[in-house]
């Protein structure tokens, strides 16, 4: 069966601000394979420094890896610098930034620069589909789904964020609120990814303690990090937030580190095993 047979109803289109926030006129980077594209991708821009920040965490790679159950091919959509992608199946990978590509690893999976809404690849190529941490950065997530559907024979995994568990973070409770605002306009909410995809559920993946994967909210139990702007520059919501903002609720921070009233408030976060803030799994199977 074709893989486009698989596309689901017509809906209205999963808003994405994302291309407004980032005030991106085009789609993505100029494609090796496939159709050039218009424009700069966002993280030629915001990606550097990315892989000395994001390393893949062992721990959610194995709730990955689950998910791609008994498959031996793999496609990796926005792969970036292949964090996550599993050494024991035959994986390509697919990335529009090629400041991301630059910063692949070594003995990585071979990348196609090309964009999810556009992949060149016939229908039914790979066993499965993985798309991790990227689609709330697409232009046009409809179309980067339904082209993850159509090149996919058994399944789908996408790791993305809930938003709503974000509010209860100390880091937008008490520091960046606006951060809450900026989540919600980048991410799909989880329920339109999963009414788009055929047969998929949903899992929470509690973030472990002392999580090697540096995105902002993986940093829970370790607020000092926030403060170095290396780590910040490795997340695309701090691309996003004011400026003044960001001043203003670091220097609340830092005085709150100084002074120990966040330790006062937040410091049995510093030995809990994991926190959920919303990181979800979301495993399609194409059958
Ligand atoms: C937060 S990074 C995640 C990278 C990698 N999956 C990881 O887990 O470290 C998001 C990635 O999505 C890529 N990206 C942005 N727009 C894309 C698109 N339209 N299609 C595919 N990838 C895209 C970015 O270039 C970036 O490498």
């Amino acid at each position: 069966m074709p893989g486009s047979d698989r596309r689901g109803p017509t809906r209205r289109r999963i808003g994405s601000r994302y291309r407004a926030l980032f005030g991106l006129g085009g789609r993505g980077g100029v494609g090796l394979v496939g159709k050039p594209v218009v424009g700069k991708a966002v993280y030629d821009r915001i990606g550097r420094g990315y892989s000395e920040v994001r390393r893949p965490d062992p721990r959610i790679a194995a709730r990955i890896d689950r998910a791609l159950g008994s498959v031996s091919s793999v496609l990796n959509v926005g792969a970036g610098a292949g964090s996550y992608e599993p050494s024991d199946r035959d994986v390509t990978a697919v990335e529009p930034s090629q400041l991301m590509i630059s910063q692949r690893r070594e003995g990585s999976a071979p990348v196609v620069q090309a964009t999810a809404e556009d992949l060149p690849f016939d229908d039914d190529t790979f066993d499965a589909a993985m798309a991790i941490i990227t689609v709330h950065h697409w232009a046009d997530p409809d179309a980067g789904l339904a082209e993850m559907v159509r090149v996919a024979r058994d399944r789908v995994v996408i790791l993305s964020f809930d938003p709503e568990p974000l509010a209860q973070l100390w880091l937008v409770r008490d520091y960046f609120p606006r951060a809450l605002e900026i989540h919600v306009g980048m991410m799909a909410p989880i329920k339109e990814l999963l009414a788009r995809l055929p047969n998929a559920r949903q899992e929470s993946v509690a973030i472990p303690r002392l999580c090697q994967d540096g995105f902002s909210c993986a940093l829970w139990d370790r607020p000092e990090m926030h403060l170095d702007p290396h780590v910040r520059q490795a997340s695309s919501s701090w691309h996003l937030m004011p400026a003044e903002l960001t001043k203003r609720g670091l220097s609340a921070l830092r005085a709150d580190l100084d002074s120990g009233r966040w330790d006062e408030r937040n410091g049995d976060l510093r030995s809990l095993p994991e926190l959920d803030v919303g990181l979800r799994l979301i495993v399609s199977e194409l059958g």
